[in-house]
């Protein structure tokens, strides 16, 4: 192997061998997802709890890059139950967004893959395992059955399209069959109110630029409801809004959700959206889930140290300080993950094990569950 020369250097001739590798691991990979004709019975599977809308287990998303591999996703297991709102958090890079990009196929192929785990959808009748289902199933689930709402609207809708063409795109293509086009124009009026839109029918021919931040927010989660879908997921839906509109969209978001019992996975850095909106928390941090709980589990009893830390950071109204708290350290480098707790070189609560392995996961109640070696002696109460 040629010598390293500092953190992150390659010589051209490992790159060459990396690159290599990478791409006979992609290329497997990519034959076994382009089959055509998969039958549904290799992609069907059993809910562990039929109250899930989605089981994550033990997920692995990774980037085969040039420099190496990188593991966004490596382990993640939660639940998002129907009808309820997990909210995950988690600073930048951790893989909140892979992992939401991987329950819809949506990583950016080839070198982005799903390797290891599973995610396991509930259609009602049936669920299906999503890392197996080929495209062209893929295509029918996104925007009916799990719907996304991203970041910043002006950069989902397009500008050269007119408003109402764009929401009729998605109704004509998922919701369409023995429609008329006033029919689906009738609907996607219907819709636009539905998100609180007034003067729908203006709206309608307008083009995105002639709207404000908030109204193209609306317009992209119409698109995103247009089909009741059963998960939406909302990776950072207020971030490029005033928190006035955070408030409103916020409100929609919820409301819209019970009408057609949906659930949804609330991805923000934002932990006042997570304590209004979510009912079970999960923390992420370098790929894995640190810990994971009730709202009420992680705002009043946090464990993992990183929680903590993030509890301690936030401000709080009322509460004076001259300088908020900031966890110390950086993330380590997604190539090369230490072989013990990702979190320990920025920990100030380390204690005696935390030297060894990763920590695996310490059930602290039916809810709450924790990965730190803090609360081992507790392991023997019910480890999971
Ligand atoms: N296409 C890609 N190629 C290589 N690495 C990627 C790619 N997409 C994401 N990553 C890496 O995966 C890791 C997780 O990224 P992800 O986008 O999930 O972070 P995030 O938690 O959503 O962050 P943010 O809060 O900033 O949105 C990061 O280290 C990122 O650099
Ligand atoms: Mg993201």
């Amino acid at each position: 192997m040629a010598k390293k020369h500092a953190e992150g250097y390659l010589s051209a001739k490992e790159a060459r061998r990396i690159s290599k590798e990478n791409r006979r691991i992609t290329n497997a990979l990519e034959k076994k997802r382009k089959r055509k004709n998969v039958p549904e019975s290799e992609y069907l599977t059993q809910m562990h709890d039929p109250n899930n809308a989605v089981e994550f287990d033990n997920l692995h998303t990774y980037f085969y890059t040039d420099a190496g591999v990188v593991k966004s996703v490596d382990g993640v297991s939660f639940n998002v139950p129907i009808g309820k709102t997990v909210g995950i958090v988690g600073e930048s890079g951790c893989g909140k967004s892979v992992t939401s990009l991987s329950l819809m196929q949506l990583v950016q192929r080839p070198h982005g893959q799903i390797v290891d785990g599973e995610i396991r959808l509930n259609l009602g009748d049936k669920a299906y395992e999503i890392s197996k289902v080929p495209q062209e199933a893929m295509q029918h689930i996104r925007g009916n059955t799990v719907s996304m709402i991203f970041q910043e609207p002006m950069t989902s809708l397009n500008p050269v399209f007119r408003i109402g063409d764009q929401v009729d795109e998605v109704i004509a293509l998922h919701d369409g069959a023995g429609k008329s086009k006033e029919d689906i124009k009738a609907r996607s009026v219907e819709l636009l109110e539905m998100v609180g839109i007034a003067n729908a029918e203006g709206v309608y021919k307008m083009f995105p630029h002639e709207l404000s931040g908030g109204m193209r927010q609306r317009v992209m989660i119409a698109m995103a409801l247009a089909c009741s879908p059963r998960v939406i997921v909302a990776d950072e839906p207020t971030t490029a809004l005033d928190v006035t509109i955070q408030a409103q969209i916020l409100d929609l978001l919820r409301q819209l959700k019970d009408k057609i019992n949906s659930s949804i996975m609330l991805i923000t850095h934002d932990l006042g959206v997570i304590a209004e909106m979510a009912d079970y928390v999960v923390v992420m941090y370098a790929g894995r889930v640190v810990e994971k709980g009730t709202a009420e589990d992680i705002f009043f009893h946090p464990a993992h140290p990183y929680t903590i830390g993030l509890m301690a950071s936030k401000p709080v109204v009322g509460k004076q300080v001259d300088k908020l708290y900031s966890i110390p350290g950086k993330v380590p480098n997604p190539i090369n993950m230490p072989n013990y707790c990702y979190f320990k070189d920025r920990c100030e609560m380390c204690v005696e094990g935390c030297s060894g392995a990763y920590p695996c996961e310490i059930q602290l109640s039916p809810t709450h569950s924790v990965s730190c070696y803090r609360y081992y002696d507790q392991k023997e109460g019910g480890e999971a």
